[in-house]
């Protein structure tokens, strides 16, 4: 349930890019968080945005975030930045977790982008607190200047395990995976920023287990429609109905509007909640979440389409 919570200190750690402390205005708990988890905020404008807890989840009296203000966006975090004052309020549902630490696992890659390092921060805090576990965190970003949490990484707790790596904006000077990705070496990988990061991870980690691989992204960075993108059909197995799915809409839209309920969560093809059986059909896969040998029988139909024809869905 989303609740208003007090502003302790707002503050910018990089360029553009904006941390907030949150707390209960009486000072007692707050819901329980694990590592990876977020929470969506309403912005003073009314825009709901979501954003990762990055603080260690053994800390019950504060939420952290960070925020990137986003200028060309549609206004949410820029109200988020700028509308809200210390000790005012921002409305702050229950936290949800799509991207949750593995159990029982000794070692992790992390790979974040830019902001993308939000989840990986509470990671890490939280395997600094327990000792566990051995991580390695690789972090991309343009320059220092936009390098989010850049003096807390360089403090001892940090120590050997954390890499940052600045491109300056120029593809070619960007971080080669391969040497990352090449033996899985019973990790688990996690990822998360641009899109165009998270499928080049993808593309270089499928010869890790399916289980071993996870990515987060809010949809701040969905899958770009195609032009050639074209109105198909959807069948639904279990009742007969047909329905039309729009071109510029995704399926999962298309069947809400028809009056299915159908569960989901990231809405960008990365936390695996609306993956649906796939009857019949060639299927156009723009998720980051299905295994090379899942894609026969199964669909994510938040961001993937029919490649021609229609599909026939087990719904
Ligand atoms: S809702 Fe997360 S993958 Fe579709």
């Amino acid at each position: 349930m989303a609740t208003p919570l007090r502003l302790l200190s707002k503050s910018e750690i990089a360029q553009g890019i904006h941390r907030f402390v949150l707390a209960r205005a009486d000072g007692g708990e707050l819901p329980e968080f694990t590592a990876g988890a977020h929470v969506e905020v309403t912005a003073p404008n009314g825009l709901a945005r979501k954003y990762s807890l990055c603080n260690d989840p053994a800390e019950r009296h504060r939420y952290e975030i960070a925020v990137k203000r986003e200028e060309g966006g549609a206004g949410g975090s820029k109200s988020v930045c700028d509308d809200v004052a210390e000790g005012g309020e921002l409305i702050v549902s229950a936290p949800r977790n799509d991207f949750p630490l593995a159990n029982n696992i000794s070692n992790f890659l992390f790979i974040a982008g830019g902001i993308g390092v939000t989840p990986i921060l509470s990671m890490a805090r939280h395997l600094n607190a327990l000792g566990t576990a051995r991580y390695k965190l690789h972090y991309l970003t343009r320059a220092p200047e936009t390098t989010a949490f850049r003096e807390e990484l360089k403090t001892p707790a940090f120590n050997g395990k954390v890499s940052i790596h600045h491109d300056g904006g120029d593809p070619d000077e960007a971080l080669d995976l391969w040497p990352l990705l090449e033996k899985p070496m019973g990790r688990h990988l996690y990822c998360c920023g641009p899109r165009p990061l998270m499928e080049a991870v993808r593309d270089m980690s499928g010869h890790w287990s399916s289980a071993a691989v996870h990515f987060e992204d809010f949809g701040a960075s969905k899958p770009a429609e195609k032009a050639n993108d074209v109105a198909f059909n959807v069948t639904l197995a279990k009742s007969g109905r047909t329905i039309e799915v729009p071109a510029s809409v995704p399926i999962l839209d298309a069947l809400r509007a028809n009056g299915l309920a159908v569960s989901s969560s990231c809405e960008s093809g990365t936390c695996g909640t609306c993956k649906t059986k796939l009857i019949s059909g060639d299927v156009d896969h723009r998720d980051l979440v299905l295994a090379g040998h899942e894609k026969a029988d199964n669909i994510m139909i938040c961001v993937s389409r029919a490649a021609r024809g229609d599909l026939v869905l087990d719904l």
